[in-house]
């Protein structure tokens, strides 16, 4: 059976780097057969969670934005790709909301995550590696506290400019990595 994958892409900037980056893991992954939805917040912006209490009687968000979609393939998603441009060091607050936002999943489920896996994908734009630190360390508690399984990690620093990520070799190896997990 096709893998389904569900790609969050985090970054405001329309048609920028992580948006490449993730088109061309969406590229490897179709072309080995899986089912791939993605989201773009700058598309379809996703507020931060309000902490209203709300979902703990409901188990569903007040909210209704881009979330919708997430909430809808999350649900049956075998695999979860979170891509995101690095932001003062750490995650774009676009994705970030979107994280806070699965609480009201996490209730609905009673916090009994299914199996999944899990692939990051950022874009830095100084060359240091150092700036990915904390979104490695984020991305690592994230998976682990969720029970999801990292299949993967691409790091492309030193991509400023829009579509200055052409020709880094993260491009080659994100449509490698969506290759192979859609195989197996
Ligand atoms: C508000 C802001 C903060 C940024 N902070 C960093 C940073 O801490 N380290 C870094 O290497 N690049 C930083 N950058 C550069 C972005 O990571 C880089 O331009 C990236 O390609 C943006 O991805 P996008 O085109 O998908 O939006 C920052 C950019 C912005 C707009």
């Amino acid at each position: 059976m096709a893998k389904k994958i569900l790609m969050i892409v985090g970054s405001p900037r329309k048609k920028g780097n992580t948006q490449r980056l993730a088109e061309a893991f969406q590229q490897g992954a179709q072309e080995a057969g899986a089912q791939v939805q993605l989201v773009n917040l700058a598309e379809t912006p996703v507020k931060g969670c309000l902490d209203c209490g709300g979902c703990n009687k409901t188990g569903r968000c007040v909210q209704r934005d881009g979330m919708e979609a997430i909430y809808e393939g999350i649900q049956d998603c075998d695999l979860l790709v979170l891509g995101t441009p690095i932001f003062f060091f750490t995650v774009s607050a676009q994705l970030k909301a979107a994280l806070d936002r699965l609480h009201s999943y996490a209730i609905a489920i009673q916090y009994k995550f299914p199996k999944k896996e899990c692939v990051l994908l950022a874009v830095s734009g100084d060359p240091e590696v150092e700036h990915m630190q904390q979104v490695v360390t984020y991305y690592r508690t994230l998976t682990g506290r969720l029970g999801w399984t990292d299949r993967g990690m691409i790091l492309a620093t030193g991509a400023k400019a829009r579509g200055a990520i052409e020709g880094n070799i993260a491009l080659e190896q994100a449509v490698e990595l969506g290759r192979k997990v859609a195989q197996d």
